[in-house]
């Protein structure tokens, strides 16, 4: 694949990055650093043309809606927070797949009155809650949500489970389901119109990529 314009994609390190390169490597392209090992925050990769900037996973989609970064990968749970202004999400990539679900003590009753939701996940809590009629108040944490029902902060959590270990070591259980998640392709609208060749031509090998690994792996 030849790129006409410069492109940059934003990834966060972690289980996206690994399970990005795959994708990008059926692309063509290969990165020339490890954001494990390097502390560089701008990639180069084997397309001169190809820039990867690595940054939080909460971050991806303010980088792309600002075109700081053209394309990125981020999850569906990050996505709902941001809400999706000025971006394109064009491909589920189907990696990094887990569950959103409000989660809370084994053998725990429901308290009087107003339960206490504690939460990353503002904006998907409330919708849920709200969905169902139920009066909440929402906590907002930035990560271990699983730690404030056994210290009293809250009933309740709404927080992502893939095998559910966490939970279960913590001793809380998942008790409604609130989404499916999956990683998807994010797209700035301004360089989808301006580098449209190179983009469109990225997103179609990206999308060839989901499809080989989607049959391997039995979805
Ligand atoms: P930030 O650094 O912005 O706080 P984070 O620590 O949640 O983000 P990661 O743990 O790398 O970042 O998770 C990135 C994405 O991977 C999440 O947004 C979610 O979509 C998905 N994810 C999170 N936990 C799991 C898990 N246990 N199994 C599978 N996918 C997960
Ligand atoms: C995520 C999430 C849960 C955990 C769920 O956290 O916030 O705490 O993974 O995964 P499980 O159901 O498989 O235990 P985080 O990304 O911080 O944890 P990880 O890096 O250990 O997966």
């Amino acid at each position: 694949m030849e790129f006409d314009d410069c492109v940059t994609i934003a990834l966060s390190k972690g289980r996206i990055f690994k399970e990005t390169l795959p994708l990008l490597s059926h692309a063509g392209i290969e990165p020339a650093d490890d954001p494990e090992t390097s502390r560089k925050l701008i990639l180069d990769t084997n397309r001169p043309q190809v820039k990867l900037v690595i940054i939080r996973a909460s971050d991806v989609p303010t980088y792309v809606q600002y075109g700081a970064a053209d394309l990125g990968v981020a999850g569906k749970d990050v996505l709902l927070e941001h809400g999706g202004e000025g971006l394109y999400e064009p491909l589920d990539l189907r990696i990094a797949k887990c569950r959103l679900v409000v989660a809370g003590p084994k053998g725990g009753r429901p308290g009087k009155g107003r339960l206490r939701v504690a939460t990353k996940y503002v904006n998907s809590a409330r919708r849920h809650f709200a969905a169902q009629g139920r009066q909440v108040e929402i906590i907002k944490l930035y990560g271990s949500m699983e730690l404030a029902p056994l210290v009293g902060l809250s009933d309740l959590i709404v927080d992502l489970v893939d095998t559910g270990n966490t939970l279960k070591a913590n001793g809380l259980v998942p008790l409604e389901p609130v989404c499916d998640i999956s990683s998807r392709l994010v797209i700035n609208k301004a360089s989808w119109k301006m580098k449209h060749r190179s983009i469109k031509a990225l997103l179609a090998a990206l999308q060839g990529a989901v499809t080989g690994a989607g049959g391997r792996d039995n979805d």
